[in-house]
């Protein structure tokens, strides 16, 4: 565990909440599906301006568990429009030393947006400048179910004793077993809660809400931030 101190460092993990692109969409009239368009924007932005500043992974919530009960419609939209940001940004990512990953319940994917992230994922395997995990189908709790259960499994096997699991061993099965934990947590639109994102990753993760729709969530937004965590004092439980 790192030394409590001040973090001068831009933070290692940020994940965030991209909350608000339907009453973005609702303000003006716009059907929600158009309100997802407009986030793609801020997705490119972001992703640009954390790799300037250094941040070494990036985890955005782009579909949660709990997402499927949207309208077929909203549901499909959402997925065509995560083929048509992989099919136009892959080139730029692969360029640019950004690796992309995914977690979540994946194979409850349509097969053209598992088909598309897998060739993006393949194609910039290879990079490791900034790792942008999309959180798709995802959330912690059934996260954790799965990792409970192949631990299940492993001592049902005989291949691991009971009182050989431990944190760092559950930490392993997770979707997100090659993330560090999060640094930072952001979440835009308003809302004060975590909505099962990484609910063991952010044990120790500084929390930041803001009123700002996703959509309008920019790069000065995004600055304003990171200069927030890097003026916390962070004490991983212990005492001055
Ligand atoms: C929450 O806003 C947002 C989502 C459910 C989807 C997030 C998706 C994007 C930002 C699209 C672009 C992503 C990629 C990776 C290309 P909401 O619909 O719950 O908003 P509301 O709370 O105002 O209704």
């Amino acid at each position: 565990m790192p030394p409590a101190t001040q973090s001068a460092a831009a933070p290692s993990h940020v994940g965030i909440i991209m909350d608000g692109n339907g009453r973005w969409a609702q303000a003006r009239g716009l059907s929600r599906s158009e309100g997802h368009r407009a986030g793609a924007g801020p997705v490119r932005t972001i992703l640009k301006a954390a790799h300037r500043e250094g941040v070494r992974h990036l985890t955005l919530y782009a579909f949660s568990t709990e997402n499927w009960a949207r309208s077929d419609e909203e549901v499909g939209n959402l997925f065509a429009l995560l083929a048509e940001y992989l099919d136009s940004e892959t080139a730029e990512l692969l360029a640019s030393g950004v690796r992309l990953s995914a977690m979540g319940a994946l194979d409850r994917l349509p097969s053209f947006a598992r088909q598309a992230l897998s060739e993006a994922m393949k194609a910039t395997a290879g990079n490791d400048d900034l790792t942008l995990t999309l959180a798709l189908s995802y959330g912690s709790r059934a996260e954790l179910a799965a990792a409970t259960r192949a631990l299940a499994e492993k001592v049902k096997s005989g291949a691991l004793a009971p009182e050989e699991i431990d944190e760092a061993r559950l930490a392993g099965q997770l979707w997100s077993a090659d993330l560090p934990d999060l640094d930072l947590l952001i979440r835009t639109g308003g809302e004060r809660r975590v909505s099962n994102f990484m609910l063991w990753q952010l044990a120790y993760a500084e929390l930041l809400f803001t009123d700002t729709l996703w959509p309008d969530f920019g790069e000065a937004d995004f600055l304003a931030a990171l200069a927030d965590f890097q003026g916390r004092r962070r004490r991983f439980g212990r005492a001055e």
